[in-house]
């Protein structure tokens, strides 16, 4: 999405089941990754399935201005050669970021250990959120930032010819600071760890390994986790396969188990444990979804999902199972509106700061559709009645891809359709998803 690009209403109305087989897009998180590794990589690396979703193109294209060799192949295999650890250029354009707040972080701490100055920016989403929680941090590493008011974008990275390495805990559940500083601890001599007493997404520790560099992750005091790398070893080029993205997954997923009679087939879906947080909580809400052919490629887990339509009930989400579920709470809200009772969901401040306030996003949208629930400051609790709501209302989107997805599945269900103000973003995550939907038998318009 760029600043020019015209806003995209599309609407949502009650069809028949679904059914078929949904070939999901790649892993975003594994693709910015995917992109930045093998950009620091000695030699080729080649990448098989990877999104090319706006935020990960926008990962490639500031990588490009760093100085790094990525190119699409007609066979949709992206292959890049890298500069080696620390030999990223700096770069002569802006770094815009679009949406993303991965590809804005991660970068943030690749190049806070370089010895130039690049200049970052986003969307009027991205720049209302809040990077304070990685230029502290990457400061501590020797690196200086000029930002706006409140630690936002636009603003510059001074990265510093002298790194030092850090132990750093995690004052929040997040695995793009974790990742951030684990990137700049790369190019920085000794060992920078990162220490989370509530485990995040851990694709930056697997992901590494692979490349060739050694991340050891061990148990410390209070059951903490602390991930460690020792700086100024060199990737090796390699080639990997980035599997299906259970987060996009997750949207096919609840369409199929709120439309009586669907059934949907999702193979190569990402089954990595600190991800999979909704799958379990649906299933403990009665959905039946069924992990077969679990094996593991590239270093992540990944099984083929059969899923069908299910009666679901409320149930109570433990907050510690938030940061596996983070992106997933939009489309729980909607699955928790066509579950019979209450689904109490705890632990959400960080919904606060994506790429909208999703709290509150999520709950006006399923007030407008004539949800019953209450809000607190990170907390919600959604009252189903186990028949799907009234719907008949236009939901505000606020830039955000999940929100948009999440309702227009909703609509899928609801009495009335459901239309969305904007579903442009949702090419940030999920390109083409009108279409597969629609292939699967929604009925998803423009409006
Ligand atoms: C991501 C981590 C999560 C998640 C985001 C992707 C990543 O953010 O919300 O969509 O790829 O590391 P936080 O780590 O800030 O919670």
């Amino acid at each position: 999405m760029s600043a020019s690009s015209p806003v995209r209403p599309l609407s949502s109305a009650r069809t028949g089941a679904l059914s078929g087989t949904v070939a999901v897009p790649g892993d975003k998180s594994m693709s910015h990754r995917a992109l930045m590794f093998g950009a620091l990589a000695l030699g080729e690396t080649k990448i098989e399935g990877l999104l090319t979703g706006e935020d990960v193109l926008r990962t490639a294209d500031a990588l490009r201005a760093l100085g790094a060799e990525i190119v699409r192949g007609e066979d949709g295999i992206w292959r890049t050669r890298g500069r080696g650890v620390g030999g990223l250029a700096e770069p002569d354009r802006v770094l815009d970021m679009g949406n993303s707040g991965t590809a804005a972080r991660l970068l943030m701490g690749l190049v806070a250990t370089h010895p130039f100055t690049s200049i970052f920016t986003g969307d009027a989403s991205l720049t209302k959120r809040p990077m304070a929680r990685v230029t502290g941090p990457l400061s501590q590493m020797g690196a200086r930032f000029e930002l706006r008011s409140k630690g936002r974008l636009p603003g510059a990275v001074i990265g510093t010819s002298t790194p030092m390495p850090v132990t750093y805990q995690l004052p929040v559940a997040s695995a793009q600071v974790k990742s951030a500083i684990l990137l700049a601890g790369l190019n920085t001599p000794g060992k920078t760890t990162v220490i989370e007493t509530e485990p995040t997404r851990d694709h930056t520790e697997r992901m590494l390994r692979h490349f060739g560099i050694e991340v050891v992750v061990e148990e410390v005091e209070g059951g903490a986790l602390a991930a460690t790398v020792t700086g100024q070893g060199e990737l090796r080029g390699r080639d990997l396969k980035v599997p299906a993205d259970p987060s996009s997954a997750a949207f096919p997923v609840v369409a199929a188990l709120i439309r009586p009679g669907s059934e949907l087939r999702l193979p190569n879906v990402g089954t990595n444990i600190r991800r999979t947080g909704l799958y379990t909580t649906l299933v403990e809400m009665g959905a039946d979804i069924r992990f077969e052919n679990a094996r593991e490629e590239g270093g992540e887990p990944v099984a083929d999902l059969l899923v069908r339509a299910s009666s679901l009930k409320g149930i109570e989400v433990p907050p510690d199972r938030a940061p596996s579920m983070i992106d997933e709470y939009p489309i729980l809200g909607v699955a928790a509106a066509c579950a019979e009772g209450k689904t109490v969901m705890r632990g959400l401040a960080e919904l606060r700061v994506k790429e909208s306030d999703r709290l509150a996003m999520i709950a006006s949208g399923l007030d407008a559709c004539g949800v019953k629930l209450e809000m607190g400051e990170d907390w919600l609790v959604v009252h189903g009645t186990g028949k799907p709501p009234v719907g008949g209302a236009t939901v505000a989107t606020a830039m955000d891809h999940r929100i948009a997805m999440s309702f227009l599945v909703l609509g899928m269900a609801s009495d009335q359709p459901i239309a969305v103000d904007d579903g442009g973003f949702i090419d940030t995550s999920f390109p083409g998803f009108v279409t597969l939907m629609n292939q699967l038998g929604a009925g998803i318009t423009e409006v």
